[in-house]
């Protein structure tokens, strides 16, 4: 076969677009203009219905009765399904059984559909599900993880990753500090809702547009749903409003009551869940309880770490598995742990089933280990990013705790790189100077690092199929696996096209994925999408290419190697001819234009009985340097400035991709300091909307936010054109804002204090922060005499 370069094309090309550069994403123009359509812009069929479901009240209950007369009778009910009219399976887990399409006869959180109701509009159908009349028998509810932790109530068993011996390590570390943090969850608060629009098809069969990352797991459950063979059900996702990870799973439930609903009625159902039903109905990310004992020398070098992390997971396990081990995969964050022991808990609790969110679990692993890094410098009295470059891994220390070995060490250097553009030192001392003349404002500074292992742990995830197509005008038609919602995956793939055609980039379209085009696709997620769907695009190119080329070589009697794709034309032997020409010749003399390509990711292993392995094919990374001030009489905050150096290997197409990084950023940072999600004790949650739920406005963003590409690192593996992911490692250089918060706060004491703060860092945080230091240092001050 062919085999193209795998590197950037080189600037000699002139075609527009191709991969390497910036290019606008596909829809830019749609998305602010309103034209882009989303599922509930769409058309809708004659007679569609509208659903909604009633959901549970009660945490852990028995139904003892439940009485949908009154449903029934709303004006505008057409139908009203529960679990005992389910054809198929009524258990729809993702991965392991537990999750229920509608409760049967127990159910375990605050926002479990238990029936669903198809109405004439949307209204009715909301109106009338909120009439049922159901009787429950309270059972002990399980809320927090620590009281699941205390009840050893898990969805999945615990593990244990270790190497060496942690304890021997620990009890002989000249120093010793132990630890503790409950980190937040957060809401997805992606723009659009979860939502679909069923229509039944031809022998018995659904059509399915669907708002969701992984198209081909909701048509699979809708067909076991509704009892039918998978091929009697198709789906498709133009676009999502955002998903960050919310609708890897949970945009199946939406569908299958959409699905049963319009089965139930042969009529077209749209199911859009409200904001503040989708926000008691669907996970979240998970929040954890986190500790740590780690043992260091003098200079703050870690000896040996003993780490736990503990997920809350809801009710069942949904990806809860794979989340927690992810938070175990990045407890060591990017530093060397030497002797270390990680365990990890899945906690069933009674709420909603936490699921995927920009980082899966990674982000809650990496918080432990960072805060310790404030801790130790504190400890020690030495600057923080002293201690963190200590210890991040470098040549000889270089193999994780699950075995894998770091072979491309990029922070040493890019550490260096933003300390240097960002000024770290000659603020830090300018921060010092102003925090000891500022009584009540204090300034923070933190420069904290990411490494982010890329590939899905479940290795059979780690495929990909691609469609290519070229018409007989010369343009070019793309489907592939992954889905759009937001990412610029659409852009970055036709790109990849593009380049390998040598042809500009408005001659290439990708259209919506659907499963009938690509079959048995993995979810668009783990930040793989390009990764993935570039590859498998680029080997259906490869292969429309060997039948071109050999045809050029017949055709025009020349050898294969005077056959040249360039500049939109193809270069044969002494001619040239125009792309759109040569695909017409080829079309004429009955050349294939269309093949499918296919994409396996090598190398990858992993053992979750030992607990070692390659979970990973690479790590991307990346750091961010933060300043912060803090008004320590009400505890308020604002971030100043914001510096990042992002590692994205060859970029495919850098525009999009700082636009990633700034984006993740910031929802990261929204994630450690205002979005907190307020339970009440029996597990009710009371933040259901954008009044009581905050995500980052604009206004709290950095007035100084300057993002940067590591130039000139290709990825040392043989991804497409050498790129590295970039899609969820951004949300993770939030840290930087918590730590220098914790920094600014930590100034009061002189720097000798390091104060508790709990993500997310509200304001009420904050000034708890500030009002513990006082506490400290009045002690020290008794203590003192
Ligand atoms: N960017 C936008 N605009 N909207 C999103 O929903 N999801 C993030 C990230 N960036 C998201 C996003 C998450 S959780 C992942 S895993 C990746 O995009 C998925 O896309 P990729 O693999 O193509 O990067
Ligand atoms: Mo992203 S959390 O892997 O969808």
């Amino acid at each position: 076969m062919r085999k193209l370069p795998l590197n950037t094309p080189t600037p000699a090309h002139t075609a527009r677009g191709l991969a390497g550069h910036g290019a606008k994403h596909d829809s830019a123009w749609k998305h602010v203009s309103g034209q882009a359509r989303y599922i509930d812009d769409l058309p809708m069929p004659e007679g569609t219905l509208h659903g909604a479901v009633g959901h549970s009240e009660q945490a852990h209950a028995r139904i003892i009765a439940m009485d949908l007369d009154a449903v029934r009778a709303y004006p505008g009910v057409v139908a009203v399904v529960t679990a005992r009219d389910v054809p198929g399976h009524l258990d729809i887990g993702p991965v392991f059984s537990g999750d229920l399409v509608l409760a049967d006869d127990t159910v375990e959180f605050i926002g479990q559909p238990i029936f669903a109701v198809a109405a004439t509009s949307h209204d009715a159908a909301r109106k009338a599900a909120k009439l049922a009349r159901v009787e429950y028998e309270p059972l002990e509810a399980v809320v927090t993880v620590t009281q699941a932790l205390e009840k050893k109530l898990f969805v999945r068993p615990s593990h244990t990753q270790k190497r060496g011996d942690p304890d021997s390590a620990l009890s002989t570390a000249p120093h010793r500090l132990k630890g503790e943090q409950f980190v937040g969850g957060q809401e997805h608060f992606y723009l659009e809702g979860q939502a679909c629009l069923a229509e039944p098809t031809e022998d018995r069969g659904m059509f399915v547009h669907t708002s969701s990352q992984h198209p081909s797991e909701v048509q699979k459950l809708v067909a076991e749903v509704l009892g039918l063979p998978i091929h009697e059900v198709q789906t498709e996702v133009r676009r999502m409003g955002g998903g960050f990870g919310g609708k890897e799973t949970q945009a199946a439930p939406v569908a299958c009551v959409a699905a049963l609903l319009a089965n139930a009625t042969r009529r077209p159902v749209k199911y859009r869940v409200s904001r503040p039903d989708d926000m008691v109905q669907t996970g979240k990310r998970h929040d954890f309880y986190n500790t740590y004992d780690i043992g260091f020398d003098a200079d703050g070098r870690i000896r040996g770490a003993d780490i736990m992390v503990a997920g809350r997971c809801g009710y069942s396990p949904d990806l809860s598995d794979a989340i927690v081990d992810r938070a175990m995969f990045h407890a060591d964050n990017a530093y060397y742990l030497d002797q270390a022991r990680v365990v990890g808990h899945r906690c069933k609790t009674h709420t909603v089933s936490n699921t995927a969110f920009r980082g899966f679990g990674g982000p809650q692993g990496m918080l432990v280990i960072e805060q310790a890094m404030d801790d130790i410098a504190r400890h020690l009295g030495r600057d923080p990013l002293d201690i963190r470059k200590l210890n991040l891994y470098g040549p000889g220390r270089d193999t994780t705790h699950y075995d894998q070995t770091i072979e491309q060490h990029v922070l040493p250097e890019l550490m260096e790189l933003l300390e240097d553009s960002s000024d770290y030192r000659q603020r830090r001392a300018e921060i010092t100077a102003f925090n000891q003349s500022s009584p009540v404002l204090k300034r923070g500074l933190a420069l904290t690092p990411v490494k982010f292992g890329i590939s899905f742990t479940a290795k059979h995830l780690n495929q990909a199929g691609a469609l290519v197509h070229i018409y007989t005008d010369g343009s070019i038609h793309v489907n592939h696996g992954g889905t759009e919602m937001g990412q610029g995956l659409y852009i970055k793939v036709a790109q990849v096209v593009a380049s390998a055609f040598q042809v500009d980039l408005d001659r290439v379209k990708v259209s919506a994925t659907r499963t009938d085009k690509v079959p048995n696709t993995s979810p668009t997620a783990a930040s793989s999408g390009s990764d993935l769907n570039g590859m498998a695009a680029l080997n259906a190119c490869e292969k429309i290419l060997e039948g071109l080329t050999d045809f050029a070589a017949r055709h025009w009697s020349v050898p294969e190697s005077a056959v040249e794709f360039a500049d939109n034309q193809v270069r044969i032997g002494e001619q040239t001819l125009d792309w759109a020409e040569f695909i017409q010749q080829a079309y004429m003399n009955r050349i294939p234009l269309s093949s499918s390509g296919f994409y396996a990711t090598p190398k990858i292993h992993y053992d979750p009985e030992t607990g070692t392995g390659r979970p990973f094919l690479y790590y991307s990374n990346c750091a961010a340097c933060s300043e912060v001030v803090v008004d320590t009489l009400t505890g308020e905050y604002r971030v100043l400035r914001t510096d990042i150096l992002f590692d994205a290997g060859r970029s495919l197409n850098p525009e999009i991709d700082i636009g990633q990084i700034e984006g993740g950023f910031v929802q990261g940072m929204g994630w450690l300091t205002t979005e907190e999600l307020v339970y009440s004790d029996d597990g009710r949650l009371m933040t259901t909307g954008p009044a009581t739920y905050k995500i980052p406005a604009v206004s709290d963003c950095p007035p100084d936010l300057r993002v940067t590409l590591l130039p000139d690192s290709p990825n040392r593996e043989a991804t497409v054109f050498h790129s590295k992911a970039v899609g969820e490692p951004p949300l993770m250089l939030g840290m930087a804002v918590w730590s220098a918060l914790r920094d600014a706060v930590s100034s009061l004491t002189d720097y000798r204090f390091s104060p508790p703060m709990d993500p997310p860092a509200t304001p009420e945080k904050v000034l708890a922060a500030v009002t513990a230091s006082q506490d400290w240092l009045r002690q020290q001050q008794k203590e003192a005499g």
